[in-house]
């Protein structure tokens, strides 16, 4: 297979990561310091065999259909709303993703996010750098406590999880909500309680969301959402932008409906809600959920070892769409 089968790289991922792909097969990367455009992607992908987009590159039918041999797509992430599943599977086109490998750092990602919303980190950052601090006083910039808070998790995935394991070291109640109730055994190893969205927003200190962007959860924290959470809430979003309807968002902080948010992903990346912008009781993030070295690299490799298997005729080990593997014998 050695120097014969192509694979696109939609981005420079760490060096490690790149050496283990370029050693294993025919390596095009995509350079540019803007993110790659639809132009460019339609003719990268004329001879590509094997495809690694990120998460901001929409993998449609169109990209598909403009590459002929390919015969994987092999995100470089853990979601993968940015690829039409669909389209694949109806092409017998394997998507796999990054999971597991990502969960920790993701996960102290959403926490810092917890901690710097509830402690004013950002606002303070800010006050020092424009020498406006004169010195200690009582009342300056006071937050909220987050030590014994209680702590609503929407999703209760292996992010959810590991952000509750967090939270036991805050001595924090963690309630959680999500589409499927966890097993009983996980409840009581993690101390967490399932409960209804609806008492989920009412009881939440603090939201932090770590479901998948799946049509029943765009816009799910909306204008309504937010009018059931306490005055003092801070919410946090470090799962998938559009979960969360920043315009409403933007409203709630500015009318102090909600205490604070911390925000790492964006409806429209890489563009920023305009009216989030203004505000001082958001911390704003460029999804850095899992920008670690030791994380961006284990992806890069998932991502390689999840694509060479597939162009090896191998399931890959990370397949999202196991119907399309159906029929292929056991590899
Ligand atoms: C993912 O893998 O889905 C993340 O959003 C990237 O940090």
């Amino acid at each position: 297979m050695r120097g014969k089968l192509r694979v696109f790289l939609c981005s420079r991922i760490p060096e490690e990561a790149e050496r283990y792909l370029r050693s294993r097969c025919r390596l095009e990367i995509y350079r540019g310091e803007e993110l790659i455009g639809r132009g460019r992607l339609l003719r990268a992908v004329r001879d590509a065999d094997g495809l690694i987009p990120t998460v901001t590159e929409r993998i449609d039918a169109g990209v598909m259909d403009a590459a002929p041999r390919l015969r994987v797509i092999a995100n470089y992430g853990v979601g993968f709303n940015n690829v039409d599943v669909g389209a694949a599977t109806a092409r017998g086109l394997p998507v796999t993703n990054t999971p597991e490998v990502l969960t920790e750092a993701t996960a102290d990602l959403a926490f810092s996010l917890i901690l710097a919303a509830s402690r004013r980190l950002g606002e303070g950052e800010r006050y020092v750098r424009a020498g406006r601090w004169r010195g200690w006083k009582p009342t300056q910039l006071l937050g909220r406590d987050v030590f014994g808070k209680t702590l609503g998790v929407l999703g209760m995935g292996r992010i959810g999880q590991a952000i509750a394991r967090r939270a036991r070291g805050f001595s924090m109640k963690v309630l959680y909500s999500d589409a499927r109730r966890a097993p009983a055994r996980l409840e009581r190893e993690l101390g967490v309680r399932y409960v209804s969205l609806g008492s989920l927003l009412k009881q939440a200190d603090i939201l932090t969301i770590h479901a998948p962007l799946i049509p029943e959860t765009h816009h799910l924290i909306g204008a309504a959402a937010l009018r059931r959470m306490k005055r003092t809430a801070v919410v946090v979003n470090a799962a998938r932008g559009p979960i969360v309807d920043e315009g409403a968002l933007a409203a709630a902080l500015r009318a102090g409906r909600i205490a604070a948010a911390g925000v790492d992903v964006h409806e429209r990346e890489p563009a920023v809600h305009p009216e989030l912008l203004k505000l001082e009781n958001v911390v704003l993030l460029p999804h850095l959920g899992s920008a670690t070295l030791e994380t961006r690299t284990a992806m890069g490799i998932l991502a390689a070892k999840n694509c060479l298997a597939a162009l090896a005729g191998r399931r890959p080990p990370c397949l999202v769409n196991p119907e399309v593997w159906r029929g292929r014998g056991r590899g």
